[in-house]
């Protein structure tokens, strides 16, 4: 495995390569749900080119941009094991010019959930996602279901701008008592984490809800809300359709059920495809 840290050092390594590149964009401290999308990339390609980048545009002021998890040593090994080719960790220097030119997300994947309650922070990740898919030169680029709304994004991006590149969703892996796992979780002291798992509970008891015939949107998001009384605070709860349309009753094979909640210090987020 190769480690670059320079735009530069990354177009040398990539000029030595043959065949297909699997790409899989990461903030780091990488856990088991990034390693199954290494993994996946690892199997369906010749050459796999991970980055690892704490995107400072994708934080809103007063985030944890500062204390965001940043575990090199660790990540290097799990690259290594996993049978990376390049690893790239640039700087911000590397990556940032002052007074860029920006895209915007779009307004309904964009400015809704996550969209609306962190405003900018699609922005800040569509511009980082665009840099690293050029930089990459990736015949495919792997994003986790886990976070559904980027995931859409990103999806629109590639159509809207010609990219070429395909984008495979990935499922979430959770541990093993149901927690979606996240960097953030780090965060959780253990009494946390236990309540952190009414997110996933609420999940699991809207699908059962589903499967027993009850389609009514505000009568499952009720009963979720019940669940969901462990947590914090709890930010949103949404039934939309695959491209983000809130709905009345839930559609098989279309629908998106995604929930955002606060357990002490972490706002955690989680959902299911239904
Ligand atoms: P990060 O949160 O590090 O996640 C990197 C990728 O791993 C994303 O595609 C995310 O959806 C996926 N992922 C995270 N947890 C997962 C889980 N439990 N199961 C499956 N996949 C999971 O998402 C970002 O970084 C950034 O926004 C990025 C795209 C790198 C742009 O800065």
């Amino acid at each position: 495995m190769v480690i670059v840290r320079t735009v530069e050092a990354l177009q040398k390594a990539k000029k030595e390569l043959n065949g297909s590149i699997g790409f899989v964009p990461t903030m780091g401290a990488l856990h088991q749900g990034h390693l199954s999308l290494i993994q996946q990339a690892r199997r369906e390609n010749d050459t796999v080119i991970v980055s690892v980048f704490v995107n400072p545009t994708q934080f809103l002021e007063g985030e944890d941009l500062d204390a965001y998890p940043r575990r090199e040593e660790a990540d290097t090994k799990i690259c290594e094991v996993a049978g990376v080719d390049i690893l790239f960790m640039p700087t911000i220097e590397q990556m940032y010019e002052k007074d860029e030119l920006c895209i915007g997300a779009p307004a309904i994947r964009g400015y809704i959930l996550e969209g609306e309650k962190r405003p900018g922070h699609f922005d800040g990740m569509l511009q980082v996602v665009m840099k690293l898919l050029n930089l990459s030169s990736a015949d495919r680029a792997y994003f986790g279901k886990k976070d559904a709304q980027q995931l859409a994004l990103i999806t629109q991006m590639v159509r809207n701008y010609f990219m070429d590149v395909e984008i495979i969703p990935c499922e979430i892996v959770r541990d093993e008592n149901g927690l979606a796992l996240s960097s953030r979780n780090a965060y959780l002291s253990a009494e946390e984490k236990e309540r952190a798992l009414c997110l996933s509970r609420a999940l699991k008891r809207a699908s059962k809800m589903v499967m027993a015939g009850e389609f009514d949107v505000d009568v499952i998001k009720a009963q979720m809300l019940e669940v969901l009384q462990e947590a914090d605070r709890v930010e949103y709860v949404a039934i939309v359709d695959r491209s983000f349309k809130a709905l009345k009753k839930v559609e098989i094979g279309n629908t998106i059920i995604l929930v955002a909640a606060w357990v002490g210090k972490p706002r955690l987020i989680d959902n299911i495809w239904i």
